[in-house]
């Protein structure tokens, strides 16, 4: 160990530092693969329902038929607030929605007596993740409307109920199927920042709440899962096809960061990116001529900037492609989810993959406490 107060060196943002081992979800950078406790992300998200690949992250398995049917009821049981939580939860609206939602979460965990999970039975425990996991389609759809959640007779699940709960009436089963492709594909990924805490904050001992509440409090910052609201900020920006070129070389001149590019784990294409990018082709969204001109102008401005550097410097060129927020600007928004709930939806989805991430830490647990290197002078 250095005795001196100089800084020692180490990875800056724990970048490619390991911290645990996971069943859930791998995010393979250099192929462009995503995999859900074994099953090929991209495939579940075109082919399986919400619920399928919840179970698949449980289980390491897709349901059977009964099994679906009793896990979907067990969820559609659990997804109802009281009559005291939706008057509590009311109280909360206003503000950003993420930290209406955070401080909604975390009222409800405790008006439940949530406790720590330590010495108690981890189905009981498990039980009150699944039900603050199952309780985000109402929650949200308090703080969006200020009225009580409409009743959803003949709901097809956790997707339709939060579309139904945002739009105000039931979703028409194109925009249900786009809006499930996108929940599914963004369900997990690896150990992110948000993942991360749910995980330190669990290891301490903490009730489950207080575990979900830190994540969503993590997933709120700019860095993580916010670009989508900006990218159709973009789009309003430039306004027409026939701007784009004007508008791409103007930013480029001024050094500009564009929102839905570029990537820390993926070297290749983002898959979710691909599959969205379909989707939205499927929808034809008024937007998607502009999306697809922004695209391709945007990536062969960069392209060219990374060549000309790489040159310069006698290195790799670091290719930058488009990220998963890039296309879901685009499908979110044809199914009619406002842009201030971009991240709340993606919120409405990573619930479920924290949710998993905290039994999972609970299962073989070990307190996180890394070291920090004092660098202060001596008393
Ligand atoms: C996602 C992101 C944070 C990844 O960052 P990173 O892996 O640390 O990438 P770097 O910052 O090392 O980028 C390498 C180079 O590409 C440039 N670059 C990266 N993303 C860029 C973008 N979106 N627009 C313009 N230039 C970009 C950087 O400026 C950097 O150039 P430099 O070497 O001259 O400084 C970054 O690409 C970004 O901020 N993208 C825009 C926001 C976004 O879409 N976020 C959603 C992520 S899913």
């Amino acid at each position: 160990m250095s005795t001196s107060n100089e800084p020692v060196s180490f990875p800056a943002g724990l970048e490619g530092v390991y911290v645990c081992n996971t069943t859930l979800s791998e995010v393979e950078g250099l192929e462009g693969r995503l995999i859900f406790n074994g099953f090929n992300a991209i495939d579940l998200a075109e082919t399986r329902t919400f619920e399928e690949v919840w179970f698949v992250l449980r289980e390491g398995r897709l349901p059977s038929q009964s099994e679906l049917s009793t896990f979907v009821s067990q969820v559609e049981a659990l997804s109802h607030l009281t009559l005291d939580e939706y008057k509590l939860v009311k109280k909360l609206r206003g503000g950003e929605p993420m930290s209406a939602f955070r401080s909604s979460l975390s009222a409800v965990a405790n008006g439940r007596g949530f406790k720590s999970w330590m010495n108690r039975d981890k189905a009981v425990v498990a039980e009150e993740i699944m039900t603050l996991c199952a309780l985000t389609p109402e929650i949200m759809e308090v703080l969006h409307t200020g009225r009580k959640p409409k009743l959803k007779a003949g709901n097809r699940g956790y997707a339709d109920r939060y579309l139904w709960g945002i739009l105000g009436k039931q979703p028409a089963e194109a925009d249900l199927r786009a809006l499930e492709t996108y929940l599914i594909l963004t369900v997990d990924h690896g150990l992110n920042a948000s993942t991360f805490s749910s995980r330190v904050t669990v290891s301490t001992g903490a009730d489950v709440g207080a575990a979900l509440t830190a994540a969503v409090g993590t997933l709120s910052g700019p860095l993580h899962g916010g670009a989508p609201g900006p990218v159709l900020d973009m789009f309003d920006s430039i306004a027409s096809v026939a701007n784009v070129s004007n508008w791409v070389a103007e930013k480029m001149a001024a050094g500009h960061l564009f929102m839905g590019f570029g990537h820390r784990v993926y070297r290749t294409d983002d898959p979710r990116s691909l599959c969205l990018k379909r989707v939205a082709e499927r929808q034809a969204s008024p937007r998607i001529e502009l999306a697809k001109a922004a695209e391709a102008e945007i990536l062969a401005a960069l392209a060219a900037k990374q060549q000309a550097k790489a040159l310069a410097q006698n290195v790799p060129v670091r290719t930058l492609r488009v990220n998963v927020e890039f296309w879901t600007a685009v499908v979110l928004e044809h199914v009619g989810i406002p842009r201030t709930l971009f991240s709340s939806t993606f919120c409405a989805s990573r619930m479920i993959g924290w949710g998993e991430h905290i039994r999972e830490q609970i299962a073989g647990n070990k307190l996180y406490r890394p070291r920090s290197y004092y660098t202060g002078s001596k008393p």
